[in-house]
């Protein structure tokens, strides 16, 4: 391993940039954003850029000229340019997997060259972008049928992780251009009633599943897949049926075809799509059966125009690296844990929950990448939920609590359901909140209204509260594919100053390791406990009152 792969030299808290950013904190952590854009009045135009058709406005933030000079500083110290080129290079950057690192690749046209071990990557991704398109076709036209002779109208989609929040984010922000006589559905949990729940209504001879799994041997995506192979079988009386019934996506073939899937009917994929970043890979292939493969290619074209920018626009132009580098501005140095996602866009009620995993489980990490504890803080935890449904929830602890919780506003000029007045009072809404939060109302504006004494501290708002704002044209194809890959790059660009492995995942393992020595556990009652006194007690408990059948 060569030490360019482990990270720049220089621990992070020594880097020249780290200091001069300590120095200034105290500056900014004094300032307020009235003041800041009293002194400076452009200050909203100035800090704002325009990319690949994103508006990125990051001027309601705590940060100055200087701040934004400093962690620019800090990007090129920590050699981001570097990491970039490495990544779009093909190296084997997850140094813990020893893999590369491509989602890149999903989105380059055909004619580039990506090479992995000496291979190019770009005509195998083409080629089964080919067949995801030849069977999308298929499947929409009516002409792939069912065992009995019915064509497809339910697609299931069976995975868990990036083999489910991808395609079930992507689903739910594209429905407007989804086929609406046609059901989309998406099993994840290994509680039964997902299963139940999504099936109850089907009728088995129209219905088909997608087994979507990286590895083809997750306990919960392998369980539903078995759970649903038991259904087709048992309403359709054949074993043959499955043949009609299921496809795979995957990049086990053995394991596909000890399942009894055809391998003919399998999407593969490659081990350098790391599965919270393969919602562009086979693993949307429901994604493309829903929406068509025009506006899938639609979707992979507004990634391949972020991937450029993020490769090519220098950084104080980069929005992955502004957002990014503000990222870690409130983490490391004001102490935010969290960042709120805030979408003004109903279509995009699963995007927060899709961010949670693509950078909780990126950057969730306590080590650098020479396996060294960090003493700085890293992944923020991410979570919001749509606007303006989130204002008659929890942006109260947002405006007047005691946390300090960067928020990334997500809106659109122009709404694909236009109705009445319906858009103009969703985006009212959206300015309004980041006004708020930035500027708040002074105890004095508050005296002003004639609130009574006793009652004004209730209704001061400190204000000072930092947001971006991304604005785009509408929600298409195209915008969110752009979307996406803004969140995958800014996440990218947090790991590389922390010198952190962003693409593994060891921390899901050890729960997967005691729950599989606990199942067995569960199921003979006689077994002998050896846990700590607390779970040896849930488990005896739980043996006490399961309900036997
Ligand atoms: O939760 C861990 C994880 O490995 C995720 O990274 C991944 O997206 C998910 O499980 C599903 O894995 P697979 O696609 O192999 O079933």
């Amino acid at each position: 391993m060569t030490t360019e792969t482990k990270g720049p030299s220089q621990p992070l808290t020594e880097r020249t940039a780290w200091k001069a950013l300590q120095a200034h904190f105290p500056a900014i952590s004094g300032a307020h954003m009235r003041a800041l854009f009293r002194d400076d009045p452009r200050r909203g135009e100035r800090m704002a850029v325009e990319a690949a058709g994103l508006y990125l406005d990051y001027s309601k933030n705590r940060a100055t000229d200087e701040t934004m000079r400093l962690l620019l500083q800090l990007a090129d110290e920590s050699g981001l340019r570097e990491r970039i080129d490495a990544m779009f290079r093909g190296d084997k950057i997850n140094v813990t997997e020893n893999r590369a690192v491509l989602h890149v690749a999903l989105r380059a046209p055909m004619g580039d060259t990506i090479l992995v071990d000496g291979k190019n990557v770009v005509p195998e991704v083409h080629a089964v972008l080919g067949k995801m398109t030849r069977f999308a076709d298929a499947v929409r036209e009516g002409e792939w049928l069912g065992y009995t002779g019915k064509p497809i109208r339910n697609v299931v989609n069976i995975g868990i992780g990036g083999s489910d929040l991808g395609p079930v984010m992507a689903y739910e922000a594209l429905r407007h251009y989804s086929r609406r006589d046609m059901t989309f559905r998406f099993v994840s949990n290994v509680d039964g009633t997902d299963f139940e729940e999504a099936t109850r209504d089907l009728n088995p001879e129209e219905t088909l599943f997608i087994v979507s799994s990286k590895t083809f041997t997750t306990l919960e995506t392998m369980t539903n897949a078995h759970t649903a192979r038991s259904w087709i079988v048992g309403k359709l009386g054949q074993h043959a049926a499955v043949a009609k019934h299921f496809v795979a996506v995957s990049t086990n073939a053995e394991e596909v075809e000890k399942f009894g899937i055809d391998t003919a009917n399998m999407f593969e994929f490659w081990d350098w799509v790391g599965g919270r970043y393969s919602m562009e890979s086979a693993i949307g292939l429901s994604t493309m059966i829903a929406i068509g493969p025009e506006n899938f290619r639609a979707m992979l074209a507004g990634s391949r125009a972020m991937d450029e920018h993020f490769r090519t626009a220098p950084f104080d132009k980069n929005l992955p690296v502004l957002m990014g580098l503000l990222a870690i501005w409130y983490n490391d140095f004001f102490g935010a844990e969290t960042i709120a996602v805030l979408p003004y866009e109903q279509y995009l009620k699963r995007f927060p929950a899709y961010l949670q995993q693509l950078t909780m489980e990126s950057n969730g990490k306590h080590v650098n990448l020479a396996g060294a504890k960090v003493d700085y803080q890293t992944g923020p935890i991410f979570w919001g939920e749509p606007g303006t449904n989130g204002q008659h929830s929890f942006y109260q602890l947002i405006h007047q609590g005691t946390k300090l919780i960067p928020c990334d506003f997500i809106g659109f000029y122009q709404t694909l359901n236009p109705l009445g007045n319906h858009h103009d009072l969703l985006m009212a809404n959206v300015f309004a909140q980041s006004e708020a939060l930035a500027f708040g109302k002074t105890v004095e504006e508050v005296r002003a209204e004639g609130t009574p004494e006793w009652l004004a501290p209730h209704r001061v708002f400190e204000g000072n509260r930092p947001s971006n704002t991304i604005l785009a044209e509408r929600l298409t194809p195209e915008v969110l594919g752009k979307l996406v890959t803004l969140y995958e790059h800014s996440v990218f660009t947090q790991g590389a100053i922390w010198s952190i492995d962003s693409f593994d995942q060891w921390g899901v393992e050890l729960g997967k390791v005691l729950a599989k020595r606990i199942v067995p556990e569960l199921e003979q009652s006689s077994a002998e406990l050896q846990h700590d006194s607390s779970t040896n007690a849930l488990i005896r408990r739980y043996r006490k009152y399961r309900k036997s059948d």
